[in-house]
């Protein structure tokens, strides 16, 4: 077989991995749940669910891609459990799914770029109709779609490894840098304590659920995308301790990014539930009260770098279909990639008319346990993040625990270096592989199933 390619370091292998985890599920879908999931009791709902439930299962994944060298539909093929290969179905189709919706959001990012370079700081208060010019959100789209694809089409280390390598600490400082001039702006402290105290009160079924969601979506987990990066590690790694530390970046970001925000939407008098549009009609606002030249460029810069860590992800999302096809049907690569790269294009499109611009698309349908219809995007992220991931979290924890069992995971999780084998950490994962996440998400997933597709409604 073809060399299916690999990270070329320890560092590029967590970096790449990070990069997929943050993005826009990090800067713009996290605050916007926090808003609508009421504040600190979601936030606290979203770090147990990452740390107890989604480590374990992110440990999983990788070391299923490493063992096997596999894209998620082959690796289980190649560990001997063909029926298994369903999470890796689901995990193709989830992917393809959420780059549909997620390029168009990732063009709103990239539009709002290039409002910022020309000092539009207006288009925050036009933020709706903004989304509803499809002629603009669809070329934007297409750039981006085509920079994602370019980028997968080159293979796995190239560029991307170095990319990451600056991007990445450059958000850091300016979200901090963001951070910290929001906290000096009037009103500030209130939403602080709208993100740190928490309202245990605001905890209910549906915020339950929106936060297992996010908190999968947000670390990338659930679909095989750690499945197939794991695929290009060498085995002379610890990915126990990359597990550790690509979920802390993803989370540490994630948290950041809230803590920006609130103080913020409070200082401007803004709601907090305001959705979708949260960071897109606050901040240019902000920007904007930070006066002419300063204002263009940090407004400018942070959009552009927003469009970044959305193209590290979406360049995962690509990776895939694209490894899927490319190892179970032997089609070239760079073909590949450009086809399903197309393909997920026209997925989107229902998406990217659903802001607005056509009505029965912009409301779609009304589930249950929500009071109006949702448009056909937010259908489509409702049934990707929050439902696809989970219940593929959960099949995962059955199969690594259960079905290939504690003794093999542990075996390639030792693989670099066999005194891994008595961490605590390495015991953690098996105990929760084992009990916690099946018992948890799979209550969840049952509650979810009965509840989207069955109109059975536990949930409130
Ligand atoms: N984790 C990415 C983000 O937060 C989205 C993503 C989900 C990427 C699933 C890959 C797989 O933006």
């Amino acid at each position: 077989m073809a060399d299916r390619g690999h990270f070329n370091s320890r560092l590029g292998f967590i970096l790449a991995a990070a990069g997929s985890a943050i993005g826009l599920g990090n800067i713009w879908k996290f605050p916007f749940e926090v808003g609508n999931g009421g504040g600190a009791a979601f936030v606290i709902m979203y770090l147990l669910f990452c740390f107890i439930l989604c480590f374990p299962v992110m440990v999983a994944e990788i070391a299923i891609g490493r063992k096997t060298q596999r894209n998620p539909v082959g690796a289980f093929k190649a560990l001997g459990f063909k029926n298994w290969a369903i999470i890796g179905y689901l995990g193709v189709l989830a992917g393809v799914v959420i780059l549909s919706f997620y390029n168009v959001v990732a063009g709103w990012a990239f539009g709002y770029f290039l409002e910022m370079l020309s000092s539009n700081f207006g288009i925050g208060a036009q933020f709706s109709d903004f989304i509803k010019d499809v002629t603009k959100i669809g070329l934007y789209s297409i750039c981006f779609m085509i920079a994602t694809a370019f980028i997968v089409s080159n293979g796995v280390a190239g560029g991307i490894e170095r990319a990451a390598k600056i991007l990445m600490p450059t958000l850091l400082v300016l979200i901090l840098a963001l951070l910290l001039y929001a906290l000096t702006l009037p009103n500030a402290i209130e939403g602080v304590k709208f993100y740190l105290i928490p309202d245990f009160s605001k905890i209910t079924g549906n915020v339950v659920y929106s936060a297992l969601g996010q908190a999968f979506f947000s670390l990338s987990l659930g679909m095989g995308a750690l499945i197939t990066y794991g695929s290009y590690v060498e085995r002379n790694q610890n990915i126990v301790g990359s597990g550790a530390m690509i979920t802390l970046a993803d989370v540490g970001i994630a948290f950041l990014a809230g803590f920006m925000m609130f103080p913020f939407v409070f200082s401007q008098g803004l709601e907090p539930n305001g959705g979708a549009g949260l960071i897109f009609v606050t901040l240019p606002g902000v920007f904007e009260s930070l006066g002419g030249t300063i204002g263009t460029v940090v407004g400018s810069v942070f959009f552009l770098l927003l469009s970044f860590a959305a193209l590290t992800s979406t360049v995962s999302l690509l990776e895939v279909p694209t490894s899927f096809a490319v190892d179970e049907f032997g089609t070239e690569r760079k073909k590949t990639v450009w086809v399903v790269a197309l393909v997920v294009f026209l997925v989107g499109i229902p998406s990217m008319l659903s802001n607005g611009s056509v009505e029965w698309l912009s409301s779609f349908v009304t589930l249950p346990g929500h009071d109006s219809a949702i448009s056909f995007m937010d259908l489509m992220e409702d049934l990707a993040s929050d439902t696809f991931l989970p219940i593929g979290g959960f099949l995962i924890s059955v199969f690594a625990a259960y079905v290939w069992r504690t003794e093999n995971l542990n075996e390639e999780l030792a693989a670099s270096d066999a005194s891994i084998k008595d961490s605590f950490l390495l015991k953690y994962i098996n105990f929760a592989l084992r009990f916690i996440c099946p018992a948890i998400l799979g209550v969840i997933a049952l509650v979810t199933v009965l509840d989207r597709f069955f109109g059975v409604s536990l949930i409130g």
